[in-house]
């Protein structure tokens, strides 16, 4: 973990946030490397979810919503983890995650259970504190996860809100979906089954702030959600667990042996069931949670309905049926999904001179930059064309021009951000028309002619 956090701050793909102030826990930052890939994976969703089905629309709904929102999807009640104090330093942990180091399976248990098992091993002096190392610690209690702000004195349309009423941002991105719902059916010429998905921020107040951008207080989301008439509802939840299974190996190039299917036994307060998407981490040492695969049946709609008074009601014409939509979801992290393709990218390499290269090998079409040109010296008749081939490549590709160092330390570099591709012009360039070109992953070069660059990097990315 260690080594990739460093690269990402190094390499300008990742720093943490407010750094000059010492910092804010879970709370990150994204440079200019960082929100390429980010972007390369949403868009690669987006097509896959979106833009390829005819079932599926898009949604970008707003980050606050009528705080009743939060009241009636069960998230002001239910949304918590169990935490535990340490009476000695005051850190705080997650109990689950205390008891899970001594081998319980602590999948959304009650907390009454999960203070039965603490107080059992905190009498025989097993339970420690993760921070301090020792064994003062309290019962564990549930904590909300919904962050909380207020709009201030309410104006116009708002004056509904009290005066500093508590709004929340939202705890997860579908919720905004939820309260459209009547708005796309009405506008959209959509009906049962039909997704909507959207792509946006989420925050949440998470007790544990060690694991890099696995789990932050402020995340992005990508969550479609299927509503159907319940008989189709199994059907669709295969259809889409082996859709998202797919996507992972075929869009972004993960190998099929580091990600797993994994069934919930306990359910969140919505669900009726509910799969994960694992991937095995190197940087945790573990298989971990990249996305959930959720049914949760008419919990939503119904909520919804009753809280607001709306019917939210299809009325089906061509079977004569009117149902409330059940509802069954996909959602993903995005960010998790940056830390697992930056886990999965990374690897460091002994060359023949004992040095150790590090390179990232993106799938190519994830990486930031495709091609990088360098002109082998700083001679303007090398200058100009590398430039030239720059300008004709940056119209079809991300690409970068760099004449700053060593021919060396430039390779070290595009390494290091993942780009396939490394172009130089020499000499020869300008007798023949070719340059050489290197290959990211073999470190081979090849000398291709200067006119047939874009197609040979534009072939490579579509076949990698
Ligand atoms: N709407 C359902 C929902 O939000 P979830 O399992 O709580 O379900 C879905 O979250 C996905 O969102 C997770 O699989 C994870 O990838 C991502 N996620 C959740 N909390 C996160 C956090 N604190 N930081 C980063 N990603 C998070």
């Amino acid at each position: 973990m260690e080594e990739i956090v460093a690269l990402a701050k190094r390499r300008g793909f990742i720093y943490p946030s407010s750094e000059i102030y010492g910092g804010l826990a879970a709370v990150y930052d994204y440079g200019h490397y960082g929100i390429l890939l980010k972007n390369n994976i949403q868009e690669a969703w987006w097509k896959d979810m979106v833009l390829t089905r005819r079932d599926v629309v898009g949604l970008d709904s707003s980050i606050f919503t009528h705080p009743t929102t939060w009241k009636a999807s069960g998230h002001v009640d239910s949304f918590s983890d169990p935490l535990i104090d340490c009476k000695d330093c005051n850190y705080r942990m997650r109990a689950d995650h205390l008891l899970e180091k001594h081998g319980y399976d602590v999948d959304r248990w009650e907390i009454e259970k999960i203070n039965e098992i603490v107080r059992e091993l905190r009498s025989k002096g097993k339970l420690v504190c993760e921070h301090c190392g020792k064994k003062n610690l309290t019962d564990a209690r549930d904590f909300n996860l919904l962050v909380k702000t207020n709009f201030g004195s309410p104006v116009g349309k708002l004056a509904d809100l009290t005066d500093d009423q508590v709004v929340y941002p939202r705890g997860e991105t579908c919720q905004g979906i939820y309260l459209d719902y009547k708005n796309i059916i009405d506008s959209m010429r959509v009906r049962p089954p039909f997704g909507v998905a959207q792509v946006g921020k989420a925050f949440r107040n998470e007790i544990v702030a060690k694991q890099f951008i696995f789990r932050t207080r402020e995340f992005e989301q990508m969550e479609m959600q299927y509503f159907l008439h319940p008989d189709d509802m199994d059907d669709a939840f295969e259809m889409w667990k082996k859709e998202r299974f797919t996507w992972y190996v075929q869009s972004l190039g993960i190998p099929e042996e580091k990600i797993r299917l994994k069934k919930h036994e306990k359910l969140a307060h919505y669900a009726k069931a509910a799969f994960d998407i694992e991937y095995n981490f190197g940087c945790l040492g573990k298989f971990a949670e990249v996305e959930g695969i959720h049914q949760r049946g008419d919990w939503d709609l119904s909520r919804h309905a009753s809280y607001s008074g709306v019917n939210l009601e299809y009325f089906d014409q061509v079977n004569n049926r009117r149902y409330i939509p059940h509802i069954m979801e996909t959602s993903v992290g995005l960010n998790r999904l940056v830390l697992m393709v930056l886990d999965d990218a990374f690897s460091q390499e002994k060359l023949d001179n004992g040095k150790l290269r590090t390179v990232l090998k993106i799938k190519p079409s994830l990486a930031p930059i495709k091609a990088a040109i360098f002109p082998l010296q700083k001679d303007e008749k090398l200058q100009r064309v590398a430039e030239e081939l720059y300008h004709t490549m940056k119209s079809c590709f991300t690409v970068e021009f760099d004449d700053a160092g060593n021919i060396g330390k430039m390779y070290r570099r595009q390494d290091e951000i993942g780009t396939p591709y490394c172009i130089t012009v020499d000499y020869q360039t300008i007798e023949d028309k070719t340059v050489t070109v290197r290959n990211r992953d073999t470190m081979k070069q090849e000398r291709i002619a200067l006119s047939k660059v874009n197609e040979v990097v534009r072939e490579y990315i579509i076949s990698s």
